[in-house]
């Protein structure tokens, strides 16, 4: 290599292969394709509703009936997957209408899977959308006083929750919650149920981050006191990641998860390399928000920014990709030529 670099005439010349757009599409590595995206969806209770999260530029909060219009104009676009998040109008102590057959969730997924057989219909399973105190897990007390989520109480709530959402028929279902043992619960109880082809798609690294600030206006699930330091992992940690995906995948997970992405990558890219899994990646609401905002301003090229930031997903080695610009990549793709 060292003679190969030196001298004033090097053998290796790498510009020799960017010299045309061609030349550069021959010898690329990565590729972003549009089979890879998931875009993220709100259902909220109402009919033709259709309300906009501020600091979401193009994100919506939708009744069902406008559900089934975004989903179908993203369908066009190119579009397979969405991840499902249920805003319901009823909060409690447990979250129970996370788990009702009859909640905004599994309502909406029956009414997607009718119009939409092969829509890859992904749902978040967790309960800070359905819990008064917007935590994620049952709220305890310890003797002397201290408040906590409680893991283990948890677990069988969330597994119904799954179950349900497979029922109305969800492909597949994405814990978010960061309980220890939730693949494990919801596995054995999909498989008790028989649904053993239901598939996991596992929040399975998934830090306690800023950058979720603008989802929680969109899901209206900012926790009432406190944050979610305790079950969600520490933004500094990235051994004990790999540990998490390792738990998850014996657990019974098929898909693995990063989240947040790009202050990520390097866990992301950890992951890939370790288990060599599918691996997907979450670009997440303040992610979004912060190139729709800078773009607004004309402060950057908005639409470079963002095939650049999910390119730099792939590369790390990131298979799927949820991303709120699912739809606007996918027209960037179709355009290119
Ligand atoms: C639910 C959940 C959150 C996100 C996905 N599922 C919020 C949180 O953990 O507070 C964040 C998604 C985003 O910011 O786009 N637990």
């Amino acid at each position: 290599m060292k003679s190969m670099m030196s001298g004033t005439f090097p053998f290796y010349r790498p510009r020799r292969l960017r010299q045309t757009n061609e030349l550069r599409a021959m010898v690329r590595e990565s590729h972003l394709r549009k089979e890879q995206l998931v875009l993220p969806l709100f259902v909220t209770e109402g009919t033709q509703k259709r309300v906009p999260v501020p600091s979401m530029p193009g994100v919506f909060q939708l009744s069902i009936d406008e559900l089934l219009a975004e989903t179908r104009s993203a369908w066009e676009t190119g579009v397979r997957a969405i991840l499902l998040f249920g805003i319901p109008d009823h909060k409690d102590e447990k979250g129970s209408s996370a788990y009702d057959p009859e909640g905004i969730t599994q309502r909406a997924v029956r009414a997607l899977r009718k119009e939409f057989p092969d829509l890859i219909i992904i749902t978040d399973v967790c309960l800070c959308e359905y819990t008064s105190h917007g935590h994620c897990g049952m709220i305890r007390k310890t003797p002397w006083g201290r408040t906590f989520v409680d893991n283990d109480s948890t677990l069988e709530i969330l597994a119904q929750t799954a179950l349900s959402h497979v029922m109305a028929g969800a492909d597949i279902v994405a814990p978010s919650d960061m309980m220890d043992g939730r693949i494990g619960a919801i596995r054995k109880t999909l498989d008790d149920a028989g649904f053993t082809d239901a598939v996991i798609m596992s929040y399975a690294a998934k830090y306690a981050s800023a950058f979720y600030g603008p989802f929680r206006d969109a899901a209206d699930s900012a926790p009432k006191f406190g944050d979610r330091r305790a079950y969600q992992m520490d933004p500094a940690n990235a051994e004990e990641a790999l540990r998490e995906v390792a738990m998850d995948i014996e657990e019974g997970a098929d898909i693995v998860m990063v989240k947040p992405g790009l202050a990520y990558l390097d866990i992301l890219n950890r992951v890939k390399n370790t288990f060599h899994y599918p691996t997907a990646v979450y670009m997440v609401s303040g992610e979004y928000a912060m190139i729709k905002a800078a773009g607004e301003k004309g402060w950057i090229d908005e639409d470079r920014i963002m095939m650049e930031s999910h390119l730099s997903m792939v590369r790390a080695g990131a298979d799927i990709i949820i991303t709120y610009a699912a739809p606007s990549i996918c027209k960037m793709l179709n355009n290119k030529k």
